[in-house]
């Protein structure tokens, strides 16, 4: 039997997928369910003053009209903290229907409950909302002026600044430098699926929830701490979540806002986002600017790397999203300060979007690297071939794997890489220009600071269940622990059913950072190999089995039978022991420990990223017409899904590049275009030919299966990528994105 490590197995929740028998939280049915709507606040800063319902209460079907006026509060404070951590883990530090105060617009000022969605819908149409409005502040350029420079971001867990060596005496010595700004426009994440949430308290002291969430776990805690309840009174339900690329990993306000309404009315309520709602309601990747001054010697040796961000957050949390970390590691660079810069305006909390922090820093730091290249007169790849960081600049620990340069020369040669002419605008096929573009790609590989639980139990027909509390928005994870569990006990996966999705299974955290499957894994293996071992452990001590007193070392398993491994015909199956012993099912618990932060390694994930764009030379249209992208993500569970995270974060970085803003109507205070009318996202007819490929690492550090995770480093790089191949085609740099008509006309 071949290992299922690694093979093409097609998800294996496939078929209720796409027949429509896995069922969504939007979707449950529910007996005595009601529906609650949100209503948002039309200011973006200003008071409460008053609600006039009269007109809601003669429509029909109204259950209650609930606000600040009339809910009462909630006993727990909230606070920023990412639920990576597996602890109570709000959005915000803030919570709304607390007091008049509006911070944003669209924050939630009133919930209407009804029988019916459209019923509740109607009635809060018919809300009278009196607000007083002040003036409000929404974009960078209306608060620049007040930016600051936070001691600490992201929920404390990182210094707002980071510094080595002495940047000024190393720009000082710079022969070649690049100094400019680099602008990114906010973006919001768009799963398919909108938040919904559906809760029931079962009796006045204890509640289910079902919820779309990234971390059940994460859901569980937060809405206990904000009610002021024990973990032990919440059940967190999440069978299946239509994607949610950061969106659904901050456990936002609305999932305990369902929870309060519920016990208000004493019915079990549904709240479900819409996509308009989904723009104010669960964070943002942020508008933002980075400046980045580069510097190298006459070799193109990097001197120094100044790299400055100052992005917009809320008037309640200093949330930036960690764009300095890859571009401070990524290449040798003795001399370096990275400082982070906020300011805040009337908008939510901004927070995690697919390769958060990466997606733009990155950009930023190899749109700059293409720019010393073309002044050193340097083939870009060279040039980073000759600066790439051998050990962990930030420690000077080695990497516990790394495989970048191995992935450019596999890339480049896919690409077809050589032999490209590096003056801008040489090619030409007609009306159109066309350029080559190239980029390094990398990520952190995050560690969570708690155990990883997983639980493995058989059954006396060799039969196996495998529980972790892991989400599955989507990735696949269920299928790849699936082959996990399958050659963690030497069983064909269709023997193996993993179950996750919920807060009553072993505490998995939520699955955020590109972690998910790395923690998960690990878990499985260690919960399927102790319980083959116990297995194997039964055997060789039960005086009738034919492996009795055999050295369990000895022992392998194959297909579900024990046996020595070099007497094949010697053992027995799992089902045939059990049965005989009167066993009815064995279990295991696999408890992984992380390793710690500073493992004496360097963990970070790398790649290299390749385009070709065609660019209209009348119209400004740039047509994407190929990529290939080369990662070294560790071990990869499953082929399929992973090429399919790896393809679909670069052509997310392809929509980085070109489609996606969120503009803010500063007149206004609102998101102008919160809808798939107006927000563009690629379709299939904007999809060049993508090509994907891994090379291999092997990693001993991160886990024992080796797994560094593909969620997020296939967007990392892949928009800088194409931003160099289009200044390659017309000689147009720009440094701002998406990158419109606009900017080549
Ligand atoms: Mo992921 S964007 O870190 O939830």
């Amino acid at each position: 039997m071949s290992p299922a490590i690694g093979t093409t197995l097609s998800r294996v929740d496939g078929r209720a997928k796409v027949s429509g028998a896995a069922r969504y939280t939007a979707e449950l049915a529910l007996p005595g369910l009601v529906h609650a709507v949100l209503v948002g606040a039309r200011v973006a800063s200003g008071r409460v003053v008053g609600i006039d319902t009269t007109a809601a209460e003669r429509a029909g079907g109204l259950v209650a009209v609930l606000s600040h006026f009339n809910l009462p509060k909630i006993p727990g404070t909230p606070k920023l903290l990412p639920s990576l951590l597996g602890m109570a883990a709000p959005g915000v530090s803030w919570f709304p229907l607390q007091d008049d105060v509006v911070h944003y617009a669209g924050q939630p000022v009133a919930i209407v409950v009804a029988d019916t969605v459209e019923r509740a819908e109607h009635a809060a149409s018919l809300l009278r909302i009196d607000c007083t409005e002040t003036p409000a502040e929404t974009t960078l350029d209306q608060v620049r002026d007040q930016a600051y420079e936070p001691e600490r971001i992201f929920g404390g867990m990182l210094p707002g600044r980071s510094v080595r060596g002495d940047v000024d005496a190393g720009l000082e010595q710079a022969r070649f430098r690049v100094d400019e700004t680099y602008r990114f426009a906010a973006n919001h994440q768009n799963p398919i699926e909108p938040s919904a949430t559906t809760v029931v308290w079962d009796d006045v002291h204890r509640l289910t929830i079902y919820d779309s969430t990234q971390g059940p776990t994460a859901t569980q805690l937060t809405v206990a701490t904000l009610l002021g309840i024990s973990p032990t009174q919440v059940k967190v339900v999440s069978e299946f979540v239509g994607g949610s690329f950061g969106s659904k990993a901050m456990i936002w306000p609305h999932v305990t806002l369902a929870a309060l309404a519920a016990r208000q009315v004493g019915r079990p309520v549904r709240l479900s986002l819409n996509r308009e709602q989904m723009f104010h309601s669960c964070g943002h990747r942020e508008e933002q600017e980075q400046r980045l001054t580069l510097g190298a010697d006459d070799e193109g040796r990097l001197t120094a790397l100044r790299h400055h961000k100052l992005s917009i957050t809320s008037h309640f949390d200093d949330w930036a999203e960690t764009s300095l970390q890859s571009p401070a590691v990524l290449y040798d660079i003795p001399n370096y300060e990275g400082i982070y810069r906020l300011a805040r305006g009337n908008t939510l909390t901004p927070t995690f979007m697919r390769g958060p922090g990466e997606a733009t820093g990155m950009f930023a730091l190899e749109s700059a690297m293409d720019e010393l290249a073309e002044q050193l007169g340097t083939d870009p790849i060279e040039l980073r071939l000759r600066n790439l960081a051998d050990n962990d600049p930030t420690s000077g620990h080695p990497w516990s794997s790394n495989g970048i340069r191995e992935c450019f020369q596999r890339g480049a040669e896919l690409f077809g890489w050589a032999g490209r002419d590096p003056s801008p605008g040489a090619r030409r096929q007609g009306r159109t220009l066309i350029g080559w573009g190239v980029a390094s790609s990398a990520y952190p590989h995050v560690s969570p600071p708690n155990p990883q639980r997983a639980r493995a139990r058989i059954y006396s027909d060799g039969s196996v269940v495998v529980e972790a509390g892991v989400s599955e928005f989507g990735t696949g994870v269920t299928t790849a622990m699936t082959q996990v569990a399958a050659d963690g006990l030497g069983l064909p996966v269709d023997r193996v059913r993993f179950i996750g999705g919920g807060s009553d299974l072993p505490n998995i955290t939520a699955a955020v950072g590109s972690a998910g499957t790395s923690a998960v894994s690990a878990a499985v293996h260690l919960a399927t190999t102790q319980l083959r071992d116990q297995l194997v452990a039964r055997a060789v001590a039960d005086d009738k089995s034919p492996l009795h007193g055999a050295d369990p070392g000895a022992v392998s398993v194959e297909g579900g039978r024990m046996r020595l491994r070099d007497r094949p015909e010697v053992g027995e199956g799992y089902a045939e022991m059990l049965l005989r012993q009167f066993t009815p099912d064995v279990e295991s618990l696999g408890v992984w420990t992380p390793p710690p932060p500073d493992p004496g390694y360097g963990t970070h994930t790398f790649g290299a990223q390749f385009a070709e764009v065609a660019v209209d030379a009348d119209l400004g249209l740039i047509r994407v017409r190929r990529m290939v992208g080369v990662f070294a993500p560790g071990r990869v569970l499953n082929r399929k899904t992973a090429h399919s995270q790896l393809m679909s974060g670069m052509l997310w970085g392809l929509s980085q590049a070109l489609l996606e803003a969120s503009h803010m109507d500063a007149r206004l205070g609102r998101w102008a275009n919160p809808s798939f009318g107006d927000y563009l996202i690629p379709v299939n007819a904007d999809v060049p030919d993508v090509v994907v490929d891994t090379v291999e690492v092997t990693d001993t550090v991160v886990n024992p299966l080796g797994v560094k995770g593909v969620g997020e480093i296939g967007i990392v790089g892949s928009g800088a990528a194409i931003a160099n191949a289009v200044h390659h085609a017309t000689g147009r740099r720009v440094r701002h994105l998406p990158i419109t008509i606009e900017d080549l006309l």
